[in-house]
């Protein structure tokens, strides 16, 4: 177990290099699996998620290779079509695997997904899309096993724009006899990325970034050097730091576009952001004002996986915020921890009610999720005193190397063994 010790109130100053993006790079992870062609996969983000999901591939036969910030995955030996339960339950995004196994091995089996502990996470809305494509499906003793004689292409209505359900029945549909479209498709960047990856290998996948998904099954797929976009929840973490701690940081190697509506918001708040080509540049000396509502919603809107860090910092804006979760029901478990730290916050059902204080005081609190725990992480590094955040593992799924991140920007934050 480990924990971070922040001395907080530094402001923050200086550049710093957005990783690839986490939700990107293991759906493309995933895909891996559909070819024999072999993957290099530049700079990776240095995550445990990703860690685990190697580990999961290489339980299913293929090899994996780092090389500096790439990796390098050759699927051609691939021969075993089941994901053990204890890997399965620390990676959410092992169930995209459905999709690529039941195409390879025409079978699948794998135990349900754990991952951050945020909501219910059903994965019917996969299951739905893959039966939809001809597989049968029976769920029993906690496992989900597949099983077809043949993909076909089909019309799949989403009854929701789920980003897993829409990246699992792309990666099933790829080598599928005929046609495939989703509709009601999720539109994430990250959807966009996976979509030019599976082209990249030789797939033909069309409209990602919109509703509909178009994809022409195809035979044979190869290799191919793949660079994954910027994780704008990471871009979005460090702007949101700088907004609390005060400074000037530049975000550099990202897409501000994929993170308008966060730009959007902290402009709102008064922060100063200027954008140059690749660059998000954010000042602010001052304190804060409140945005009166905000509301999480599928991509272009606010995303809930920024709904933490911000809520951290409307707990220190000057005046009243309402913050809605509309996506994930048990998102607000990192509010008890902040209100260690003198937070004025209620939640009531999907609402965080916030009444903006001066400053939070340090204290020792816990990271129960991986969002949760960046806001913690963010509420230290602008509190008067001395904060703890204990059991740092669920941050380590998302952020690389985060404290050497935030010590190049100024900050007092050491990474300690317990
Ligand atoms: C992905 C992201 C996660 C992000 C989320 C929403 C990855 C690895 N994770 O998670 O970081 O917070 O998108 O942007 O990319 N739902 C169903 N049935 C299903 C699937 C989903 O009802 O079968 C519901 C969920 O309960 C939730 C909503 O759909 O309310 C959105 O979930 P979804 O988009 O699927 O999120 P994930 O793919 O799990």
């Amino acid at each position: 177990m480990e924990k971070y010790i922040i001395n907080g109130g530094n402001k923050l100053y200086g550049s710093v290099r957005i990783q690839s993006a986490k939700n990107s790079v293991l759906p493309i992870l995933a895909a891996t699996v559909l070819t024999d062609g072999k993957v290099k996969i530049l700079n990776v983000p240095q995550i445990s998620d990703l860690k685990n999901m190697v580990k999961i591939l290489t339980g299913l036969g293929c090899k994996a290779v780092f090389d500096g910030n790439d990796i390098l995955i050759d699927s051609s030996n691939a021969d075993c079509f089941e994901i053990p339960s204890a890997l399965a339950h620390e990676l959410r995004s092992s169930v995209f695997l459905l999709g690529s196994v039941i195409s390879r091995f025409r079978s699948a089996k794998i135990a349900y997904p754990g991952g951050c502990d945020i909501g219910l996470r059903p994965v019917d809305l996969h299951l739905t899309g893959l039966k939809r494509l001809g597989v049968e499906i029976t769920e029993k003793n906690g496992y989900i096993l597949c099983k077809c004689d043949k993909l076909r292409g089909n019309d799949i209505m989403l009854d929701c724009p789920s980003v897993g359900a829409t990246e699992n029945i792309m990666l099933a549909a790829v080598k599928a006899e005929g046609v495939t479209v989703i509709r009601n498709a999720a539109r994430e960047p990250e959807i966009e990325d996976l979509q030019n990856f599976l082209n990249c290998i030789g797939a033909k996948v069309h409209g990602a970034g919109s509703g509909t998904i178009r994809i022409e099954g195809v035979k044979t797929l190869t290799g191919c050097e793949y660079q994954p976009i910027p994780d704008r929840i990471e871009a979005g973490t460090f702007l949101i730091a700088a907004a609390m701690c005060g400074g000037e940081i530049v975000a550099e190697g990202a897409y501000p576009e994929n993170i308008s509506s966060l730009i959007h918001k902290l402009r709102e708040n008064g922060c100063k952001i200027s954008i140059n080509n690749d660059k998000i540049i954010l000042e602010n000396h001052k304190r804060l004002t409140s945005v009166k509502t905000i509301e999480t919603q599928p991509y272009p809107g606010f995303p809930t996986d920024l709904q933490a860090q911000f809520t951290a910092l409307c707990g220190v804006c000057a005046g009243h915020s309402i913050i809605t979760e509309n996506l994930f029901e048990t998102r607000f478990k990192y509010v008890p921890e902040l209100r260690k730290m003198g937070a004025d916050i209620t939640v009531i059902g999907r609402n965080a009610f916030v009444r903006g204080i001066e400053r939070y005081k340090g204290a020792t609190v816990i990271a129960h999720d991986l969002r949760g725990g960046a806001a913690l992480v963010l509420a230290g590094l602008s509190a008067e005193g001395r904060s703890e955040v204990v059991d740092i593992s669920h941050i380590n799924r998302g952020y690389g190397f985060l404290e050497y991140k935030l010590r190049n920007l100024g900050a007092d934050i050491v990474r300690v063994a317990v």
